[in-house]
């Protein structure tokens, strides 16, 4: 994880790599670094803490005078978080300054082979072997840089973004990538580099995605690119149309928040698209009714929340389409040698489009020569710019670690497959689709409506602030919905949480009830109304206080549930994105209640590039 940024131009570097660094912030911050060039040699601050700790120290980089630097936000992977380890690292004469995202997995044996050869190590990292084999070969080269930095591409093994400055050459920033993400901004007054777009798009929409093993030299005025062989290479910009203040709070306490409020907007913008004279049109997919009719089976691969978008998918794809689904963790189907077979379908889900072990599935199904399609909604990202197809999630830049506006936008994209491919597979009628679109049509008003209900969950939220566990459970749809709500509580407020199918809880999971232990009932699926129920009852007999999330025509509920939040009406397939909201928002009171950082958890990071 961590965030990289870079600044050559007129302007005074330090304020510029710091704006950058706050939006980068999501992708680790328990150190942060800068090294400017002040005219004579490279200064390095850096402080274990949040960026705002870096800031005071350097007055707001106005201590560190010079208008070419880097800076780094860490998310500690080798090494704990301290001064010492925390980003740049220099070489031992101080003259080479390094940032870096993304893994050396080959840096013991690197390390071994310098100190041999003299070189002295000062921290922990993996990161200082880049410092020291960069200052090895540009000693080699006689400081021939581009040749240096080949070199050390062909040596260095694992994952990486750098940021690198030579005090020799200091009217450059250098900057090279593989598997970790890389930007380069191309602005009025200055040229930037960056680990993702918010951070540069104060200062320029003009973006260029560095590939792997590309290199990147930039001045005030000029890029230039070159490839792992050092030879020089075109490449075109992209205009990125991201609203600069969607990586702004906006008068929001959180980015939570703020995110939270703008799921009916992005709920708009990933359907609307896609609904044309009331027909659903995905014309991004590709695929002939022929290709779509002879899909064998469908394997979705994601992480995290994206992983219980696919959980949920699955009930729905199979239930409309009829195809057989298959849900997998990234991590684990990349390492399991799955069966594919050539008329699968391989669904990536991801925020980022860079989550390590979901590029690592996509390039294990891409092997296998199996269509790949991308649900992703960082544009231009890794695996939106590697899978066969790609369909992006319109929800804008997500600065919350815990996700929110993303994961809804990620459901929408997915019903409206289910019923695209159901609807070609002759499996429903063009009287259902229309149904199913006047549906979908309705739910960012309805997403409205529950979160205008927010102070009647942050009432319930206050009164479980001390909470030690919290369950959710469901039947189907409902267990998927439990999933995502638990990670959300868990995740920023620090209680112990679990989803459980409910009819599994008899099977372990009930001898953790105790008096008072809040169990969140998800009960959105009619058919599966009586079965929870009884759940209920026995949780309940147990001692359990009872949070019911169900529909509103099932008021029955209130004889046994302790509060019961009410959905308003929907197709039975689209529940998800209305039970999700209460349940981010009493996540997100939880942890206001508590004093917990909101939008940066403890240890957690948005984006995980790293396995
Ligand atoms: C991290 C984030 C989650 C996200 C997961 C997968 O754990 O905190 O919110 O769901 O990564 O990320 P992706 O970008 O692939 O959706």
């Amino acid at each position: 994880m961590c965030g990289i940024v870079g600044y050559i131009g007129k302007r005074q570097a330090a304020p510029v790599l710091l704006d950058g660094l706050s939006k980068l912030e999501y992708r680790g911050y328990d150190s942060a670094g800068l090294a400017i060039y002040d005219g004579s040699a490279i200064k390095i601050q850096k402080s274990t803490g949040r960026l705002k700790v870096l800031s005071e120290l350097t007055h707001d980089g106005s201590t560190m005078p010079g208008t070419v630097g880097i800076g780094h936000t860490r998310w500690a992977t080798h090494g704990e978080p301290n001064d010492t380890n925390a980003h740049p690292h220099f070489n031992e004469a101080q003259s080479i300054a390094v940032v870096h995202n993304g893994i050396i997995e080959n840096y013991m044996k690197l390390k071994k082979k310098l100190q041999g050869r003299g070189y002295r190590f000062v921290s922990d990292t993996d990161t200082e072997v880049v410092a020291h084999l960069l200052d090895y070969y540009y000693k080699k080269t006689d400081g021939d840089i581009i040749d240096t930095i080949t070199k050390i591409m062909h040596r260095v093994e694992g994952s990486y973004a750098l940021g690198i400055l030579f005090a020799e050459c200091p009217d450059k920033v250098y900057a090279l990538r593989k598997d970790s993400p890389l930007i380069v901004g191309k602005g009025k007054d200055g040229n930037l580099i960056a680990s993702d777009v918010p951070a540069v798009l104060k200062y320029t929409r003009d973006v260029y995605f560095i590939e792997n093993e590309e290199i990147a030299c930039l001045t005030g005025e000029a890029i230039e690119f070159f490839n792992s062989d050092g030879e020089p290479i075109t490449k075109e910009s992209r205009a990125i149309e991201w609203d600069i203040n969607a990586a702004e709070k906006g008068g929001y306490e959180h980015f939570m928040l703020k995110e939270m409020y703008e799921q009916p907007k992005t709920v708009r913008e990933t359907l609307n698209p896609r609904i044309k004279d009331n027909e659903i049109v995905i014309e991004e997919l590709g695929m002939s009714a022929e290709e779509i009719k002879n899909i064998n089976r469908i394997h979705i691969v994601a992480c995290g929340s994206a992983y219980h978008t696919g959980v949920t998918s699955k009930y729905i794809l199979e239930g409309l389409s009829r195809i057989p689904v298959e849900v997998d963790l990234a991590s684990e189907f990349r390492y399991r040698n799955p069966i594919l077979s050539p008329d699968d379908l391989v669904i990536i889900i991801s925020q980022s489009g860079e989550t390590a072990d979901s590029l690592a599935a996509l390039r294990e199904a891409k092997e296998q020569k199996v269509m790949t399609l991308g649900i992703v909604n960082v544009v231009g990202s890794s695996i939106a710019r590697e899978a066969d197809r790609v369909m992006y999630t319109w929800a804008g830049p997500e600065i919350a670690v815990a996700t929110t506006k993303a994961y809804s936008a990620q459901l929408i994209a997915m019903y409206l497959l289910a019923i695209h491919f159901a609807r070609v597979r002759e499996q429903i009628t063009d009287e259902t689709v229309s149904q199913m679109i006047t549906e979908l049509k309705a739910i960012p008003a309805q997403i409205e409506m529950l979160l205008a209900n927010k102070e009647h969950i942050q009432k319930i939220a206050n009164r479980y602030v001390g909470a030690k566990d919290v369950f959710f459970m469901g039947r189907g749809i409902d267990y998927a919905i439990g999933m995502e709500g638990s990670l959300k509580l868990k995740e920023i407020s620090y209680v112990h949480s679990e989803a459980y199918a409910a009819g599994e809880l008899k099977h372990g999971t009930i001898s953790l009830i105790e008096e008072g232990t809040l169990v969140t009932a998800l009960v959105t699926q009619k058919g599966l109304y009586k079965k929870t129920m009884s759940n209920i009852v026995e949780v309940r007999s147990r001692g359990a206080v009872v949070l019911a999330v169900t529909n509103e025509d099932n008021t029955e509920i209130e004889k046994t549930a302790d509060y019961v939040i009410y959905l308003p009406q929907t197709n039975k397939y689209f529940t998800n994105s209305l039970a999700i909201i209460p349940l981010q928002l009493f996540a997100y009171y939880v942890s206001v209640g508590k004093g917990c950082d909101v939008d940066k958890p403890r240890n957690l990071a948005k984006s995980v590039t790293v396995e």
